[in-house]
C-alpha cells in the first residue's frame, strides 16, 4: 500500500521541474525569477516578450500537472491519492526541490491536474479566467477568481472532490499573495504591459 505513496512523490518531482526556468537557460535569457513579476510562468514569459517559450512553458507546465493525475486516475487509485498527487504536482511547481524551492503560481499546473478528474471544470476554469481576463486586463486577478470559483463548480459536477479543489485553490491564491497587495494599492500591471518590477 505504500507503493501508493510513490504516486505523489513522482508528482511533485515532475512538478519541481520549472519548464520557464529550463527553457530560460537553453535559450540563454535570465532567469525568468528576476524578471518582470519575477514568476517562472507562462503569462511573466509572455509578458517579458517571449511569446513562443510563454507558449510550450504553458503547454509543459499543464501536462506535467495532468500527467500523474490522469494514471493515477485511470488506475483507479483511491481519492486520497488522486487528490494528494494532484496537490504534490503543484506543490513542486510552487516550491520546486531542484530551484532552491522557489517556484511559480501553480495556475497552468492546477488547471492540468483537475483535467482527469473532470473536463468541464478545467473548461469552465479556462472560461472564468479569459472572462476576468478580458474585463480586467489582470491575468493575477483572472487566476485568483478561477481559483475561487472552482470549488464551486467542482462541488457541482463531482463533489467528492471539493476538498481537494478548495486546497489547490488556496494554495493558488497564497502564492498569488504579492499580486493581491498589488492589485489593492493599484499597481499590478495589466497583461499587456510591462512590469513595474522589470529592472
Ligand atoms: O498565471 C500566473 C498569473 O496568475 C500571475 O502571474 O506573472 O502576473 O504574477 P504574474
Amino acid at each position: 500500500n505504500y507503493l501508493l505513496f510513490l504516486f505523489p512523490i513522482l508528482a511533485y518531482l515532475l512538478g519541481s521541474i520549472s519548464s520557464a526556468i529550463l527553457l530560460h537557460r537553453l535559450y540563454h535569457l535570465p532567469d525568468p525569477r528576476t524578471l518582470g513579476s519575477k514568476n517562472p510562468g507562462a503569462v511573466n514569459t509572455f509578458r517579458n516578450g517571449h511569446t513562443k517559450i510563454a507558449l510550450c512553458v504553458f503547454i509543459f507546465d499543464v501536462l506535467k500537472g495532468m500527467l500523474p493525475v490522469w494514471i493515477a486516475y485511470r488506475l483507479g487509485l483511491p481519492l486520497f491519492y488522486v487528490s494528494l498527487t494532484a496537490l504534490a504536482s503543484c506543490i513542486g511547481h510552487a516550491y520546486p526541490v531542484f530551484f532552491n524551492f522557489k517556484g511559480g503560481k501553480c495556475v497552468a499546473t492546477a488547471l492540468g491536474a483537475v483535467a482527469p478528474i473532470g473536463f468541464d471544470l478545467s473548461g469552465l476554469m479556462i472560461a472564468t479566467w479569459l472572462i476576468v481576463l478580458i474585463l480586467s486586463g489582470y491575468s493575477s486577478l483572472a487566476s485568483i477568481v478561477a481559483a475561487v470559483a472552482a470549488p464551486i463548480y467542482i462541488w457541482w459536477f463531482r463533489p467528492e472532490y471539493t476538498f481537494a479543489v478548495a486546497m489547490l485553490s488556496c494554495l493558488i491564491i497564497w502564492r498569488h499573495h504579492e499580486n493581491l497587495e498589488r492589485l489593492w494599492r493599484r499597481q499590478e500591471p495589466k497583461i499587456f504591459s510591462k512590469s513595474k518590477n522589470d529592472n
